[in-house]
């Protein structure tokens, strides 16, 4: 049985086995936890990212869809780079940013990790709101089979915190 937590601080600073980037589909960086990550984590991510791009992923990585690098000098082994649905009035992309986290569980079954840590996915730059991305992202973590032990969700700020705190209880 997997064990939901809940964490007030950065990702950056996560001792488990995978931390989970809110990437775009380039894989070559950006702001907010994208920024962080590779700020702390140092080049070899981006070059394990340039790689990626250079190999399976010339259009760069799908919405939705996860791949793992190295986590260079972060606490943790590795990185599971998911991109995150940009939040949108007309349509609903809930699935999408179901997608993300369901695929960053399969990626971190396949790796072996058993701790995983999360931030709110696509809830900065992409705008979804806090709430609903919540609702989503544990609702499909406890919905999905898998080896991971400890699903730790990592939060930035306290408006995060208590909105995901109300999910886990
Ligand atoms: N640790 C944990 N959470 C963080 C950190 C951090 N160091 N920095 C920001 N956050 C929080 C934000 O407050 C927000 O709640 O992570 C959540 C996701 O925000 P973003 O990082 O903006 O990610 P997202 O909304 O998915 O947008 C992705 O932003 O940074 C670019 O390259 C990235 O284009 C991509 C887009």
């Amino acid at each position: 049985m997997t064990e939901l937590t809940l964490v007030k601080g950065s990702i950056t600073e996560q001792d488990v086995d995978a931390v989970v980037n809110a990437a775009n589909s380039s894989l070559l960086g950006g702001g907010g936890v994208d920024g962080a990550i590779h700020r702390q984590g140092g080049p070899e991510i981006l070059a394990a990212c340039r790689d990626l791009r250079a190999a399976h992923y010339g259009k760069g990585l799908p919405t939705g869809e996860a791949v793992a690098t190295t986590a260079g000098r972060l606490p943790a082994r590795w990185v599971i780079h998911t991109v995150g649905p940009v939040w949108s009035v007309s349509e609903d992309r809930s699935r999408l940013l179901a997608s993300c986290h369901r695929e960053a569980l399969r990626v971190a079954g396949e790796l072996g990790a058993r701790t995983v840590a999360f931030p709110a996915i696509s809830t900065g730059v992409y705008r979804w709101p806090l709430e609903d991305a919540a609702r989503i992202a544990t609702e499909t973590v406890r919905a999905t089979p898998t080896s991971v032990e400890e699903v730790r969700f990592v939060l930035f700020d306290d408006r995060a915190y208590e909105v995901f705190a109300a999910r886990i209880g």
